[in-house]
């Protein structure tokens, strides 16, 4: 079965087709990808009208280019899905009413998928999969989430953030440093350069024995030191600022995730979301959980923030695992939170 992924849920516009085996993981076939990242610099943060239309312009060319790399044609794909949600509700919009109108005319069935699952299920994509129960953790701009992951489908909430999610720390400090959108990737590289001991930042509820986080004080806590710092801070400071700020984020995520594993027993461990793709985090998981003779899977670093893989790889493990029967109604609704 040849499924045709769409994911417009913020700034990437992603298409894939993923082929169900029998007894074996779907495998991608094909997939692409638009990122509307220089669009949307000029502003500071992702504009969601543009974002909408720009999906409109790219779906249909990203949809030829993915099956022309596969070899495939339009007519040997056997169900269309696409992200429903969470996400910028026009944005969305576009990606559902493609997927549903390219449906319709084929007259080939349809299924939403959950963004943050295709995040979860990312890694099945990369040469050494992970096998199950697993403990889960969810990074992206919009999430912060621990969970223990039985089977597709099985997913029990450990923890998750009280308010901002760790994309957003980063993201926020990053616009306080002055270093625009996306700020993650760009906080990170400028912490390459600084001393993560320079600023003794909080560790927010990093001493409570739960599982869940809390990133808004940080970036008071950031703008605080950064207002200390008078109304000209060197470039070493501002870079020692970063390092400050992306320890004290890979601590928390670092110290919650090692608890998840030892309350579950489990010594699997899956990264995904867009913070996934960061260097200090994954190294020092790497060795941290190695300790605990445990193992950290990650998503390819090209597949950790948005794409269409994920959501046609979702659909896949669902429609295989039957727990999912796409649907030949092309009336659509999308979930934006
Ligand atoms: O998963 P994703 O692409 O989109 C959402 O579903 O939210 O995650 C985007 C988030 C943004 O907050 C971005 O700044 C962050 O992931 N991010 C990073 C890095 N790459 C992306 N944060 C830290 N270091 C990175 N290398
Ligand atoms: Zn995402």
């Amino acid at each position: 079965m040849n499924i045709l992924g769409f994911e417009s849920s913020c700034d990437e516009t992603g298409v894939a087709l993923v082929q169900t085996r029998e007894g074996a993981l779907p495998v991608l076939r094909a997939h692409a990808l638009h990122s509307q990242i220089s669009m949307h610099q000029a502003f500071g943060g992702v504009v969601p009208e543009l974002a909408s239309r720009d999906h409109v312009r790219r779906a249909l060319p990203l949809t030829r280019e993915t099956l022309d790399a596969a070899g495939a044609r339009l007519e040997d794909v056997d169900v269309v899905a696409f992200t429903r949600g969470p996400g910028l509700a026009g944005a969305l919009l576009v990606g559902a009413g493609v997927a549903c109108a390219l449906a319709a005319a084929l007259g080939k069935p349809t299924l939403g998928v959950h963004h943050l699952e295709g995040h979860l299920l990312s890694p099945f994509l990369s040469p050494d999969p992970p096998e199950f129960p697993f403990v889960a953790l969810l990074v992206s701009g919009g999430h912060t989430q621990l969970m223990r992951v039985d089977a597709v489908g099985s997913y029990t909430l450990l923890g998750e953030t009280i308010d901002d999610a760790a994309g957003e720390a980063f993201d926020k400090s990053a616009k306080l440093l002055g270093l625009g959108y996306p700020g993650g990737p760009a906080l990170a590289r400028l912490a390459e350069q600084g001393d993560p001991t320079a600023f003794d930042l909080p560790r927010p509820l990093l001493h409570q024995p739960n599982l869940d986080f809390s990133f808004a004080g940080l970036k008071t806590a950031v703008a605080t030191a950064l207002r200390k710092l008078g109304p000209e801070p060197t470039d070493q400071q501002k870079a020692d600022l970063a390092a400050s700020t992306q320890a004290a984020i890979v601590e928390v995520v670092l110290k919650k995730s090692l608890r998840a594993m030892k309350a579950t027993g489990l010594k699997r461990l899956v990264v995904a979301g867009g913070v996934g793709a960061n260097r200090a985090l994954r190294e020092q998981l790497n060795v941290a959980v190695a300790r605990f003779h445990g193992r950290v899977h990650y998503p390819e670093l090209h597949l950790c923030t948005d794409n269409g893989a994920m959501i046609a790889m979702a659909a896949a493990m669902r429609i295989q695992a039957g727990l999912a029967s796409p649907a030949l109604d092309y009336t659509f609704e999308v979930k934006p939170r």
